[in-house]
């Protein structure tokens, strides 16, 4: 069976950058509630729109993103899924719904995420990940089309940590406590992260 592996880390701490490698790495998939919502920021739900929630930094309502991760773990053999659970009561869902075989968290200084954050850019084309000072397109027509999220801001950012704070962080205390978390040092450079990615993976999965 293909592993089930969990990645847990405030924003900017570079979930999104090493999910992607392994997805490649393994051949599994890619389950980020982030993306999903952002595809449907403003469908109609009996919550109001995801865009509502999402623009000013807060959480989306637990049964829209627990809908969407159901639907999306369904579907997958293997996995990674990034930017879920965000509280204890997703946490205690995807409980439910799953068995996970590894959790990550990549660990990363406050003010190191708020830089990274309102430096990082996007390639809409290929959903490719950049930084204007840690890693900028070489190729100026790729430099040329790339957009900043609209939750970058330094003030929606600001909003996102204290959120994370407040509801994410006791979910990253309820698996270490289960003995379950392996903490990585998530400011080293992407590639050191990735060794240590791969290293625990391949010894727990
Ligand atoms: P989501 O899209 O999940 O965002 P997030 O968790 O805030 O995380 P990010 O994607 O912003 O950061 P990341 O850790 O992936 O960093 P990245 O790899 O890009 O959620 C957005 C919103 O959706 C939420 O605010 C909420 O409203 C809603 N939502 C989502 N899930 C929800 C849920 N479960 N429940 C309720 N609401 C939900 O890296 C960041 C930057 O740093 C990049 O520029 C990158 O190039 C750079 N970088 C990466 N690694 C390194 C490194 N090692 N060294 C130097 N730079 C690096």
């Amino acid at each position: 069976m293909e592993p089930h592996i969990l990645i847990l880390g405030a924003p900017g701490a570079g979930k999104g950058t090493q999910s992607r490698r392994i997805a490649e790495e393994y051949d599994v998939e890619h389950v980020t509630t982030g993306d999903a919502l952002r595809a449907n920021k403003h469908m109609e739900t009996e919550h109001g729109t995801p865009a509502s929630y999402m623009d000013e930094g807060e959480l989306v309502p637990d049964p829209v993103v627990n809908e969407i991760v159901q639907a999306a773990l369904d579907e997958a053999d293997g996995y990674v899924l990034d930017g879920y659970p965000r509280n204890l009561s997703q946490a205690e869902y995807l409980h439910e719904i799953t068995d996970l075989d590894v959790v990550l968290y990549l660990d990363v200084d406050e003010e190191e995420l708020v830089h990274r954050l309102t430096g990082r850019r996007l390639d809409p084309e290929t959903g490719d990940i950049y930084h204007v000072e840690y890693d900028p397109a070489e190729d100026e027509e790729v430099a040329e089309r790339l957009v900043q999220r609209e939750d970058d801001t330094e003030e929606t950012v600001r909003e996102r940590l204290r959120v994370y704070r407040e509801n994410t962080e006791p979910v990253v205390e309820f698996y270490d406590d289960e003995g379950a978390l392996v903490r990585i040092d998530g400011e080293q450079a992407p590639d050191e992260v990735w060794e240590d990615v791969r290293d625990t993976i391949e010894s727990n999965a």
